[in-house]
């Protein structure tokens, strides 16, 4: 069963505050989801293994600990893009892949229109970043994409997730943990959390 692991915190509350204020411009958007993401990517490391290691200080002998993880972030386009320089600061040797996905108008599935992942993504514990946790469609087909390629070890990074984003990820791929920064109620008829923030991509590239 997945964990969904919601931040529990002050300051990002009131980030997200300002990220659901629908005066909020495009440039303070954009950094506002740049900084949430490396809180939640600070959230989704906390279980990475530690091993020891002699060192040597300025003062003398001790044994520290480094970990040896490697790390992948997959924004799934376009606007998972907005939570990756973010995720980078934090872990600045991950690496980055993409995927998009399309619903076709008639069948209603996801299809994919492009992937492009790192050549180890097997040995590497992959972020994938979505803003919006809306339906779950599109964050269960892009997981799905990742297993077929071999991908094992998953967690999804979003802003702000629904209870029917999270039920349909945790019926199809119980071992992938959501982290999210808020937890709304619901959807409306389009499929826009609500109360949400709005489009997500189009706040962070000012497309509308
Ligand atoms: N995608 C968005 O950008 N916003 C929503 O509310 C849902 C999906």
């Amino acid at each position: 069963m997945s964990k969904l692991i919601i931040l529990d915190h002050p300051l990002i509350k009131n980030k997200i505050s300002m990220l659901r204020n629908k005066n909020t411009g495009n440039k303070e958007f954009r950094e506002l989801v740049d900084e949430i993401a490396t809180l939640i990517c600070y959230e989704a490391t906390r279980d990475v293994p530690l091993t020891n290691v002699n060192i040597e200080t300025p003062l003398g002998k001790t044994v520290a600990q480094v970990t040896e993880k490697k790390f992948g972030i997959v924004p799934i386009l376009r606007a998972g893009i907005g939570m990756t320089n973010g995720i980078l600061r934090f872990i600045p040797n991950a690496k980055v892949g993409h995927i998009g996905l399309y619903r076709d108008p008639e069948t209603l599935k996801p299809v994919e229109y492009y992937c492009k992942l790192p050549v180890d993504s097997k040995d590497r514990e992959i972020f994938l970043t979505d803003p919006m946790l809306a339906t779950g469609g599109t964050a269960s087909a892009a997981i799905k994409f990742l297993k077929d390629r071999g991908v094992k070890d998953i967690k999804l990074l979003c802003l702000l997730s629904t209870p029917k984003g999270v039920a349909k990820v945790n019926k199809e791929h119980p071992d992938v943990d959501i982290y999210t920064a808020e937890h709304d109620k619901g959807l409306n008829d389009h499929g826009y959390i609500i109360p949400g923030l709005g489009d997500a991509g189009d706040r962070l590239f000012g497309t509308k």
